[in-house]
């Protein structure tokens, strides 16, 4: 890792603010683009602070939009890039398993329009009844009008070591100096340059990429723009396997809300099978849905919402098999979500609006997992080139993803 001592002022063509696993992902490409790049992170690297936090996302192919599934056939090269430079596997390939109720259409999708997706694609999938998916995947009690499709290429990703394995790279480059505990104070634009401020010294750059994660907010306003998020601490609970030898693939329930004395909640789950990274000996289960979401991320707690978890807790005592009903383990994660309807992902330069514009880019919200390596190809692309051959023309800045900010004086 390249030192920075306290105070130190350094010029660089690119800093990134934000170092988690897409500041990481990012700086791994412009590293190998031979482009001097800093990477400034306002908690330590590795932290469980933001949305790299816990140990495991879910690969999927399955969309409704086939945009999408494009894109992420189109984060496999990369992950296999990433995967060449550690013998840790970074994925583990036990196929998506999508079931539940056919009309939910829901934040993440609908199965019928997942399918005629992944058909147009030529993304091979097989579909299942109710019968066969209990009698397959080990679940149970399903309403006979649920349906299903599994696709073979779906895997639990091991995030811990994704972010591992980009850091180590990262730190041995010598076009990346890494510096944690600086938390971004101001940005000045100089016209030819941005000079950013940090308890750790001053830095000065050609070109911000920011992927503050759950946090953009407290970035963006320093450049006097914001976007419109809400944030879940999503909970998730580990449950003991009893059935020696059972392996669920990683699945995800589509179902109506359902009306609990008087309150309409949600009613989605989503699971992953025993990994060999994160409690070995239990699985991973957890809602797609908070009961109160918080419009900071400064108001997380780290305590999963007890209802959340019941409810949790009797969907897998009620349609799993295998396991304890009762979770032994939780844990939380902060997840950032754009308000805007159907839009996960805000990716692309910022608004016109702020002087430089092209010379910022952005990525924040949604389920980006998947796309890490993918997504630190897209930005170093627009940072170093100001175009990229991916499709990111449903994620980039329209006048509605923004709203103007300014800072108190
Ligand atoms: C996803 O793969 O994007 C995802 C998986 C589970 C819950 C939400 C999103």
């Amino acid at each position: 890792m390249s030192v920075l001592t306290p105070q130190s002022s350094s010029h660089f063509d690119v800093i990134i603010i934000g170092g988690g696993s897409l500041g990481q992902a990012t700086a791994w490409q412009l590293g190998k683009r031979k482009v001097r790049t800093l990477v400034l992170e306002q908690f330590t690297f590795l932290n469980q602070l933001g949305s790299s936090g816990g140990v495991s996302r879910q690969f999927r192919i399955p969309y409704p939009e086939e945009y999408m599934v494009k894109l992420v056939k189109q984060s496999v090269p990369l992950w296999e890039e990433l995967q060449a430079l550690t013998p840790v596997p970074l994925q583990d390939k036990v196929g998506t398993l999508w079931f539940g109720d056919p009309t939910v259409h829901s934040t993440e999708g609908n199965i019928g329009e997942a399918e005629k997706a992944l058909e147009n694609q030529g993304v091979p999938f097989t579909t299942l009844d109710a019968g066969e998916i209990e009698k397959q995947y080990h679940f149970r009690n399903l309403p006979e009008t649920y349906t299903g499709l599994f696709q073979p290429d779906g895997a639990s990703i091991n995030l811990r070591a994704t972010l591992e394995t980009l850091l180590q790279w990262n730190t041995l480059s010598s076009f990346v100096t890494l510096l944690d505990n600086a938390p971004v104070t101001t940005i000045v634009d100089n016209k030819t340059h941005f000079e950013v401020t940090t308890p750790q010294g001053n830095f000065t750059a050609d070109k911000l990429v920011l992927t503050p994660g759950p946090f953009a907010n407290s970035v963006f306003n320093l450049l006097n723009f914001q976007i419109n998020a809400t944030y879940w601490n999503m909970a998730s609970a580990y449950f003991k396997v009893t059935q020696p030898g059972i392996q669920y693939p990683t699945w995800f329930v589509f179902q109506n809300p359902v009306d609990d004395h008087g309150s309409v909640n949600g009613n989605q789950f989503y699971g992953f099978p025993e990994v060999s990274w994160n409690y070995p000996g239990y699985v991973r289960v957890a809602s797609d849905f908070v009961m109160a979401d918080l419009s900071s991320p400064e108001q997380r707690t780290f305590v999963p919402n007890p209802k959340e978890l019941g409810y949790t807790a009797q969907w897998v005592a009620d349609h799993m098999t295998g396991l304890e009903p009762v979770p032994s383990f939780t844990s939380t994660c902060l997840v950032s979500l754009s308000t805007i309807k159907n839009k996960e992902l805000l990716l692309g330069f910022a608004p016109e609006y702020v002087p430089n514009h092209h010379r910022i880019t952005f990525c924040t919200t949604g389920w980006v997992g998947k796309f890490v390596p993918l997504m630190g190809r897209i930005l170093s692309d627009l940072t170093v080139d100001g175009h990229t051959p991916y499709d990111i023309s449903h994620f980039g800045a329209r006048p509605n993803f923004f709203s103007a900010f300014t800072a108190a004086k």
